[in-house]
């Protein structure tokens, strides 16, 4: 189902295709908001742009978001410093403080009408067991001199054991916002391509080729922000990051809601913030986060979160559902710099760990600022090309573990269920000739099937029910029961098999 974003904006997030080969200084893939953010900088000092994505703009990730804007990225600062050290933190804390600025600034000199509001923003527990964790946020943010508050009394609909509150933060329509970013870019000259997939890009001679099935971009610069890196070699991000979804419910109540935006700081993870949507203030509230590729159910995903909403305002509608994939790097730090040591004017921001609204703004002014030769005090935190010991090594273990198991579920397991087991509505891969076949029975028993294997790097490929999907459990690939391509790093859609061959 689509956000509420999506469906605020009625369909003009779609620009024609690209359709013939183009010239330009800067070719940036993917029109979310990172690759629009540094469209928008570039085209006001004068460069010339093409941005295409595969799909409409900020249709996937940006617009699914809950479109927090905001420093306080859950408990994170006593982890940066105990890992990095004070200034590491303290860098990482203002580059996205200036970043709330950065975004304000654009709504007000481009008037865009994105329902921007500030809001505090608080991370809060209901345990008494995890009052030490916050506590040692507060610690870590007072050494860093930065001005939060330690309250028990916030506008939740129940009580919390603590909390840390951020003032000054925001929250907006994210779609909203892309399209007056689009607005801006377009009227100096930028040019935005949707539905048009980029392939491969080459350099050849100090040249950069974006190739697309629908023509070529050559460029001096490219920046790949197409939320994934879909290039494997160089830059490996493969290795690095693996994907996470979480879902969000949309809730209408006649109850009064709260001010402020809110996260708990345990699992289950629950946010809470409001946004305003046609003529009602609605309550989102999203959590249910699993590694891409896990199976989950229905209760797991939004039941949970259902179920939530209900204990608090029983008398509520469930309105709209939706879910997203967000890049999460092993040691949590957003990758931004260079693509490669290999490719100096090829740039990458990626890896934004669900606080894409800020991080994406400190992206694009790091990429900007390369393109233009200038150097900019934030980019050491977030060296893209950093050979760092990994601090995260529950993640690490995580991923191995995960990768290694689909790879050889493909070689050992036998699929388990033969073709009149599945039932209308589910899908299962099965063997048919000694082939794995991932099978989709639609609610009237129509079938669709398709080659189980990940076009990324030849994972295979596991079931989702609650979406009717294909997802890869290596690093986050998905696919649509007809095959069809949703996110990356795979670019490729699944074989189609035709059963009665
Ligand atoms: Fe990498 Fe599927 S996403 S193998």
């Amino acid at each position: 189902m689509n956000s509420i974003w999506i469906n605020s904006i009625q369909n003009k997030n779609h620009f024609e295709s690209l359709s013939e080969d183009v010239k330009t200084d800067v070719c940036i893939i993917g029109a979310g908001i990172f690759g629009l953010t540094c469209a928008y900088y570039l085209t006001n000092l004068g460069y010339k742009v093409v941005v295409i994505d595969k799909f409409g703009i900020g249709e996937k990730t940006t617009g699914h978001t809950t479109a927090k804007i905001t420093s306080q990225h859950g408990l994170f600062y006593d982890y940066l410093i105990s890992s990095y050290g004070e200034k590491f933190a303290k860098d990482y804390l203002d580059a996205n403080e200036n970043a709330i600025k950065n975004i304000k600034d654009i709504i007000d000199t481009e008037k865009i009408k994105c329902d921007f509001e500030y809001q505090n923003s608080y991370v809060y527990t209901t345990k008494k067991s995890e009052l030490k964790s916050i506590k040692k946020e507060v610690s870590a943010l007072d050494t860093l001199g930065f001005n939060c508050d330690f309250v028990t009394k916030t506008g939740l609909p129940f009580e919390v054991e603590g909390a840390i509150c951020f003032k000054n933060q925001a929250q907006f329509n994210p779609l909203k916002y892309l399209l007056g970013l689009c607005n801006s870019i377009t009227s100096k000259g930028g040019e935005i391509y949707t539905y048009t997939t980029a392939c491969d890009v080459k350099e050849e001679s100090g040249t950069y080729i974006t190739y697309t099935e629908k023509g070529n971009i050559e460029s001096d610069y490219v920046i790949m922000a197409s939320h994934y890196p879909f290039i494997n070699i160089p830059g490996f991000y493969f290795t690095k990051m693996y994907q996470s979804t979480s879902y969000v419910i949309a809730v209408d109540t006649k109850k009064t809601l709260f001010n402020g935006m809110y996260i708990n700081n345990t699992s289950p993870i629950f946010s809470f913030r409001t946004a305003k949507y046609e003529g009602k203030n609605l309550l989102l509230i999203s959590g249910s986060d699993h590694k891409t590729g896990q199976p989950t159910s229905y209760q797991d995903s939004y039941g949970i979160l259902e179920d939530e909403a209900r204990k608090f305002y029983p008398d509520c509608d469930i309105l709209y559902r939706w879910n997203t994939e967000d890049c999460i790097p092993l040691d949590k730090i957003p990758y931004i710099g260079v693509y490669s040591n290999t490719t100096p004017n090829m740039f990458v921001g990626t890896g934004f760990k669900k606080w894409g609204m800020t991080s994406s703004n400190v992206a694009a002014n790091i990429i900007v600022d390369k393109i233009q030769g200038k150097p900019n005090k934030y980019e050491y935190v977030f060296n893209s090309t950093r050979l760092k010991p990994i601090k995260n090594m529950d993640e690490m273990k995580n991923i191995v573990v995960q990768s290694t198991n689909s790879l050889l579920l493909d070689k050992l397991k036998r699929a388990n269920m033969n073709f009149d087991e599945i039932a209308n509505n589910s899908g299962s891969i099965i063997e048919v000739n000694g082939q794995k076949v991932g099978v989709y029975k639609n609610s009237s028993g129509n079938i669709y099937a398709v080659k189980p294997i990940c076009t990324h790097l030849g994972c295979l490929l596991s079931w989702n029910d609650v979406d009717k999907t294909w997802d890869c459990p290596c690093h986050g690939s998905r696919f649509d029961f007809m095959g069809k391509n949703l996110y990356n790093p795979a670019f490729k859609n699944l074989e189609i098999y035709n059963l009665e061959d």
